[in-house]
């Protein structure tokens, strides 16, 4: 059996600049990807697979609509997290991270707790 590439490249208009490779950083290590294209799609003609993983079950998962629907392409972007992958142009010296589970949530500025949950159910 042969294999097929899943994704193959349309007649690029600018082929210069479409295919050039620029250099990203994935998880802390050098990707030299191709240009002129989302994220999503740089990091998987890269051989990416796994961009995130599920907060329940840290299954792995990957782009799959490419086109801002699934949000199966959350990645966190020069410091960025729950960014859609498949929505961002790539650049050079961009900074990507698999997203691992939830994202963290600031609290908001006025939050505080209720005097009754500061202590314990015992008031300690
Ligand atoms: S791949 Fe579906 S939202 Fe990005």
């Amino acid at each position: 059996m042969t294999s097929r590439p899943l994704f193959r490249v349309l007649e690029p208009t600018a082929p210069a600049v479409a295919d050039a490779t620029i250099h990203i950083w994935f998880n802390d290590q050098p990707l030299g990807v191709p240009g002129g294209r989302s994220v999503a799609a740089a990091l998987l003609a890269a051989g990416i697979q796994r961009f995130r993983a599920t907060p329940v079950s840290g299954a792995p998962r990957a782009p799959y609509c490419m086109m801002g629907a699934c949000f199966e392409c959350l990645v966190e972007i020069d410091g960025i997290p729950s960014r859609q992958s498949c929505l961002v142009m790539v650049k050079d010296g961009m900074r990507i991270r698999s997203q691992e589970g939830a994202r963290d949530l600031p609290p908001p500025a006025d939050f505080r707790l209720p005097q009754s949950a500061e202590g314990n159910a015992h008031g300690h």
